[in-house]
């Protein structure tokens, strides 16, 4: 634990910190697995350039997830130790793949980036101007989702476009 990094942190329990960490930890490792297996299912029109975006973003939530434990441990804490407890610690919850198809695909993932933002917008209010370590951090991976959602949502709608104009075409 970091002492001195730790005394910085003012007027915000850092038991508090951590707890709301390790639910961000629960939620990015789901969104990684999420992200990887619909990458490995996913079927249908323009269906490479969906698994690109997905096979980064899985990247992207691991990456996310060393960040959080990292801090966890700074701070003194232990990120969750057991896979099962990410069911019990989860903000986003898991979207299991229900329809391969692209577009629903690409919905579902739309719907956890925008957890993914409440959730860290959140944190970044909690911990504004009292640890400024996590507020950095936080703000990264904000960053982060924002970018995710909006390259998902661009690739949903160049793809219904494209579904669209095909059956103009055919009709
Ligand atoms: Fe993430
Ligand atoms: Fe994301």
């Amino acid at each position: 634990m970091a002492v001195r990094g730790n005394s910085i942190i003012k007027g915000v329990e850092i038991s508090e910190i951590i707890r709301l960490l390790n639910r961000a930890y629960a939620d990015e490792w789901l969104a990684y697995y999420q992200y990887f297996i619909e990458a490995k299912v996913v079927k249908g029109i323009m269906k490479d350039a969906v698994i690109s975006e997905l096979t980064l973003h899985a990247a992207d939530e691991l990456r996310h997830a060393t960040m959080v434990a990292d801090r966890i441990v700074q701070l003194g804490g232990i990120p969750l130790l057991n896979p099962q407890e990410w069911f019990k610690h989860t903000n986003c919850g898991y979207e299991e793949p229900s329809e391969f198809d692209v577009v629903k695909i690409l919905e579902d993932s739309i719907k956890g980036e925008q957890c993914a933002i409440s959730t860290y917008a959140s944190i970044s209010d909690i911990v504004k101007d009292k640890d400024i370590i996590t507020y950095n951090m936080v703000s990264q991976i904000l960053a982060d989702e924002v970018e995710h959602e909006e390259d998902l949502q661009a690739l949903h709608n160049d793809i219904s476009e494209f579904i669209y104009n095909i059956k103009k075409s055919i009709s």
